[in-house]
């Protein structure tokens, strides 16, 4: 999908060096670059094993986080592959996450070093990362300091500035622009985000300096700057920095535009328009080894950028199935008929067994003598039927659904559950977002609608009683 944003950069940006006159001869497009986030790439195994109990024939191997661990290797090869084929690709930047267990299994950095050195020799194209999470910590195997060692060439070798307690860095890309690449991570803590008023102050310092020298600042990091999902803030708040208004306002009022990150896993783009009038993007990408296994691409001019989407519908199974044993033909066979789709498949499988577990009362911590136990253990149980059951045909949740005159729409889908996963496979998709007034939104809803009129109401004496009384007595 291609999409282009316009907007006047020179309207939030006083270039002090460059004249209007001295671009007019350049090349129409000024920056033309591959951006991809959260690579996660796990060292393969050399057998498949099961990660949970999955109760299907081609993805029962899938994971809790519905990520592609085994294949990541050969996603990455033909992600490079495609970056270093593409003639509108002058360079690819990537925004942490590069691999999935950094901070205890140093081998994944030296594999994808590896990598990315293979494509650097071979395209003569340049790479920059940013760390994330997952790749460092002060107490880990890699550390801040390991990880600009080991991704010496891919960033830091172009620095002008690198900082010496973290792995930010400043680099200029093409003839106009500046990268600031901030380290947004907490080395101390990897599940919260690390922004700091020292972090901010230097990214303050590197825009004027950007400017002073006539160059547009951009700014690519981990974690997001805006809600790219309804009150991500509120409910995932640890995908985005702290203070995120404040942040953004700031950074918008500091000349910067442009903002790539990732870490949510999820592909958007949002816009802030600060206290001063000054608008700012944030460019989040999904994470390249998961289900819609995208990166994007960019064409920046001081006008207009456009962007779109790639995605990964190949990999080398050849090569795949001679280093890991334990694939069917099936599932190569699948894979060969398009990765995408096998993706998708790969992703609802391991979301389903993760929310399965989830809907569980000791899974969600409460105990049998909580005063909530009752109550919770027949919404789940209610949610857990509309799910499994099948929605059409005699005795189905649509029949059920009728009595209390909730009408379930028809549709192609057997249960509750594939309603659930396909909305779920759209969220990660980030493109093609589901309507209020789409059939699997309806459907999704009205089955809640169900769990409360069907499950809660029939209960209402033994269990709402039984629990209001225990809330007195705990009162
Ligand atoms: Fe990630
Ligand atoms: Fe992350």
């Amino acid at each position: 999908m291609k999409k282009i944003l316009c907007f006047v950069l020179t309207a939030v940006i006083l270039l002090t060096t460059v004249s209007a006159a001295a671009f007019a001869a350049e090349k129409e497009t000024d920056l033309s670059f591959a951006f991809a986030s959260d690579l996660h790439y796990n060292v393969p195994e050399e057998e498949l094993t099961a990660s949970g109990e999955i109760d299907d024939e081609i993805y029962w191997y899938a994971n809790r986080r519905a990520a592609m661990e085994n294949e990541s290797g050969w996603i990455i090869d033909e992600f490079l592959n495609q970056c270093a084929e593409n003639d509108e690709v002058d360079f690819v930047l990537i925004s942490g996450d590069i691999v999935d267990n950094g901070r205890a299994i140093a081998q994944e950095h030296i594999d994808v070093a590896a990598k990315f050195a293979a494509f650097e020799e071979k395209s003569g194209k340049q790479i920059y990362v940013t760390v994330g999470n997952h790749d460092a910590g002060y107490n880990s195997e890699t550390t801040p300091e390991d990880f600009k060692r080991i991704y010496a060439d891919f960033g830091y070798d172009q620095a002008l500035t690198v900082v010496e307690d973290d792995c930010s860095y400043t680099a200029n890309l093409g003839e106009k622009y500046r990268l600031i690449s901030l380290d947004s991570c907490n080395h101390d803590a990897s599940t919260e985000d690390g922004m700091t008023a020292k972090k901010l102050s230097w990214v303050k310092e590197q825009a004027k300096l950007a400017k002073a020298d006539g160059r547009y600042p951009i700014l690519m990091m981990h974690h997001n700057l805006l809600d790219h999902m309804p009150v991500q803030s509120i409910f995932s708040k640890n995908f985005i920095v702290k203070f995120h208004l404040t942040t953004a306002d700031l950074l918008a009022n500091w000349g910067i535009k442009l903002v790539f990150t990732g870490h949510e896993h999820c592909s958007d783009v949002a816009t802030y328009t600060s206290s001063l009038g000054n608008k700012i993007y944030d460019f989040a990408t999904t994470s390249l080894t998961m289900y819609p296994l995208q990166y994007r691409t960019f064409n920046v001019t001081e006008k207009e950028i456009k962007y779109e989407a790639q995605t990964i519908e190949k990999i080398d199974t050849d090569s795949l199935t001679a280093a890991i044993g334990g694939y069917s033909q099936e599932q190569i066979d699948l894979m060969n008929a398009g990765f995408n789709a096998y993706g998708k498949g790969f992703l609802k499988a391991g979301v389903q067994w993760r929310l399965t577990r989830s809907l569980k009362m000791e899974q969600m911590g409460i105990e049998e003598d909580s005063i909530f136990y009752d109550l919770v253990n027949t919404a789940v149980g209610g949610l857990r039927k509309v799910l499994e059951q099948p929605l059409y045909g005699e005795g189905g949740i649509q029949q059920l659904a009728a009595e209390y005159n909730i009408e379930i729409p028809d549709s192609n889908y057997e249960t509750g559950w594939d309603v659930a996963l396909e909305l779920v496979a759209a969220h990660y998709g980030g493109e093609e977002a589901f309507y209020f007034d789409s059939t699997e939104v309806t459907i999704f809803l009205r089955l809640v609608a169900l769990v409360l009129r069907d499950d809660l109401s029939t209960v209402a004496d033994e269990v709402f009683f039984e629990a209001a009384n225990k809330i007195f007595a705990h009162l």
